[in-house]
Order: C-alpha cells, then sequence, then structure tokens
C-alpha cells in the first residue's frame, strides 16, 4: 500500500503571507508518549499573522523554515508506545502554537482532548485557540457576574463572537465594538453595537463599564481603561492595531507592561495581560476542561460558532491576508481533505 503522502505550509521567511509555502513533507512517525493524526481542521488565526511576522512572544526563538498551524482537530491513525486512554480512529484535539497545517501530524498523548462523535470537525477546531480564550478570561480571568455591564473591543473577531455568545450564556450586559457593517451580527449576537469607526465607546455608558475584554490595544489601551467604571477591570489579551501599524515588539510589550502600572492610579480600577499559554502552563487542567466544556456545549447545539469558510492549503497564503484586511464574520479553517 502507498504511503499517504504529506504536506505542510510552513513559513520560508518572516514577514508577508507571500514567506509561506506549501511543501511535500515526510510522514511523520509518533515517538513514545504520541499519537499521529491525519488532520481534519486546523484554525487559522489572527496570532498567526503575529507568528509569521515575528511578532509573537512564544514562538520568538522559532527560525524558518517551520510549520504554521495554532490548533489541530484530527483523527488517530498512529499510537506511540506507552499510549493509553486512545485508540485509532479517536477524534482528538489540542492547541499546538505552531505545526498544525499539515495533512498529518505527530501530537503529545498527554496533552489531547477527546472530540465527541457527530460535531463538525471545523466549528469544533474554531473552540480550540478562539473560544477557549473567551471561556477563560470570562470565567477564569475576570470571573464575571451576571448582570455586569461589559465591553468587548473587536467583538465581530474570532474571540469578540465567542466572549459575546458565552457572555450571553452567563447573563452580561453586553457592548460590542465593530466596523458599521457588522452592526447586525453584533445584534444577533447578543450586543449593543457600537461603530469603533464613528462613535467614542467611552461615552456609550456613563457610570461606565465593570469589565473592557481588548484584544486590540489601540492607543495602548488608553481608551479602554478610560471606559471602566470604578473599581472595573481591563483584560486586554492582544495588540492587532499595534501589528497592523508596524508597532516594533517593544513598543507593544511596553503597552503590556504599563497596564500593571495602572492599578495605583486614583479610581481603584485594574488592568492585566491574559495569554492563553501561561494560563495553560500554569493549569494544563484547566485547559482542558474548559475546552471539553466547550466541545460539550457544541455537541449539545448551545453554541454554534461561525466558520466563514473551509479552505484547501492552497488558499492558505490568500486567508493570511484576509485575516490582515478585517472584514470576516467568522472563521477561516484549513481543512486538508478539501478538494477543489
Ligand atoms: N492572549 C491570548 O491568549 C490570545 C488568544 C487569542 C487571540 N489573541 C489575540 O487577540 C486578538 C484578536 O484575535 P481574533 O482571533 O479575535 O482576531 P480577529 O478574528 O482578526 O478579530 C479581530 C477583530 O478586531 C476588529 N478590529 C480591528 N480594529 C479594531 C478597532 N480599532 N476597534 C474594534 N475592533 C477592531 C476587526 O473587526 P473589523 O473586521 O470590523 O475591522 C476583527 O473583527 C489578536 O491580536 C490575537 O492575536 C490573544
Amino acid at each position: 500500500m502507498n504511503e499517504p503522502r504529506n504536506r505542510v505550509v510552513q513559513v520560508r521567511q518572516f514577514g508577508g503571507p507571500d514567506g509561506l509555502e506549501v511543501v511535500d513533507a515526510p510522514l511523520p512517525t509518533a515517538g513514545r508518549g504520541e499519537v499521529r493524526v491525519r488532520v481534519l481542521a486546523s484554525g487559522l488565526e489572527y496570532t498567526d499573522v503575529l507568528i509569521r511576522r515575528h511578532l509573537y512572544p512564544q514562538t520568538m526563538r522559532h527560525r524558518p523554515p517551520f510549520v504554521m498551524g495554532y490548533d489541530v482537530v484530527g483523527e488517530i491513525d498512529q499510537l506511540g508506545d506507552g499510549v493509553s486512554g486512545f485508540q485509532l480512529g479517536d477524534l482528538v484535539a489540542d492547541m499546538t502554537v505552531v505545526g498544525s497545517n499539515a495533512a498529518y501530524s505527530t501530537l503529545r498523548a498527554d496533552r489531547l482532548t477527546h472530540v465527541p462523535a457527530g460535531v463538525d470537525a471545523a466549528e469544533a477546531a474554531t473552540l480550540i485557540l478562539s473560544w477557549t480564550t473567551a471561556y477563560q478570561l470570562l470565567h477564569r480571568a475576570a470571573r464575571v457576574q451576571p448582570g455586569q455591564r461589559v465591553l468587548v473591543q473587536g467583538a465581530a473577531g474570532a474571540v469578540g463572537q465567542a466572549l459575546l455568545v458565552l457572555g450571553r450564556l452567563t447573563g452580561l450586559e453586553l457592548w460590542g465594538t465593530a466596523r458599521g457593517a457588522h452592526a447586525a451580527l453584533i445584534r444577533e449576537l447578543g450586543a449593543t453595537p457600537i461603530d469603533y469607526q464613528r462613535e467614542d465607546f467611552t461615552r456609550v455608558l456613563s457610570g461606565g463599564f465593570d469589565v473592557v475584554f481588548d484584544g486590540i490595544g489601540e492607543d495602548g489601551y488608553r481608551c479602554s481603561f478610560a471606559a471602566l467604571k470604578r473599581g472595573g477591570l481591563l483584560c486586554a489579551y492582544g495588540y492587532s492595531a499595534g501589528v497592523q501599524a508596524q508597532r516594533r515588539m517593544l513598543t507593544m510589550l511596553m503597552w503590556i507592561a504599563r497596564l500593571y502600572l495602572w492599578r495605583w492610579l486614583p479610581g481603584g480600577r485594574r488592568a492585566f495581560f491574559y495569554s492563553i499559554n501561561v494560563m495553560r502552563a500554569r493549569h494544563p487542567a484547566w485547559f482542558q476542561e474548559d475546552l471539553e466544556r466547550l466541545f460539550g456545549l457544541l455537541a449539545t447545539g448551545t453554541i454554534r460558532p461561525r466558520v466563514a469558510e473551509r479552505i484547501s492549503f492552497d488558499q492558505v497564503a490568500e486567508a493570511h491576508r484576509r485575516l490582515e484586511a478585517g472584514g470576516l464574520q467568522g472563521k477561516l479553517v484549513l481543512c486538508p481533505d478539501l478538494k477543489l
């Protein structure tokens, strides 16, 4: 029997999407404690743009060529020595940060989460980075309470949509900034839209918000902090605005460091930066527990993440351009089996 063919998306050089290439690669073999999966779905994230541009702290040590791919849903097709609790054919998921934009990939068994039978692989993939981030921001970091008034910056984005859906399930009163064209989507997700190109969100609520979630970092998070009520909490988790404006990594790291100084200002407001990788390193069980809970919500139809498009290997560079251009209303997911 012919060996299956492996293909991967790799960064040939840091910078624009032209630095990505799709190449044939050797079929990996599962080592001790590992499984090999046939990849069914791997999300494409704005965070991939940061990694590709060499602006992502966790991958600063990587040098091209390396394989892209933050998260993966796959079917186990090989078990390494010493693996228990998994069988050939099982559907599993992991957040790998890099390495999952591939037809086949090896994964550490002790980091895997079972994916329930019957769920759509692309929808499941959207939950790994974007929805787990949203869930942990709400329930592990901010520990929100029903009735709180919450502002979500970048609400039409992958994490933003998840924050609105999960925030609504928790009984929050929600506002979301997005471009005007996304107003109907934001309303559909249960929030009051604020057009970030025309309206001043700091004036929307006179008393201020209990919690602001900000993955954009416009103005170095200053306006988000100003929109808080006394005693309010700013949870920053991204700096897309700095990336788009071609700011240096050091500048963005200074924005983040400054967040921790603001707690000394009058008003009792606090700010901090959330990282899914830091939280996973500190509390590995939380990551798995939270992802399992989200898979459960997907399996029962309680949540329905939006997949803007399933794409093939040859469309990945274009997908990166679309991520940078903005305007998407759902996630782009690489599905290696997709035939065009
Ligand atoms: N810390 C962590 O653990 C963690 C985890 C996941 C993601 N992130 C980071 O969080 C950020 C968001 O991630 P994502 O996957 O949700 O990205 P995304 O899908 O690209 O969404 C970002 C959204 O931001 C909107 N936007 C751009 N400029 C804006 C502004 N000035 N005000 C309000 N909205 C604006 C865009 O909306 P329009 O299309 O309307 O312009 C887009 O919908 C990224 O920087 C990502 O790297 C961090």
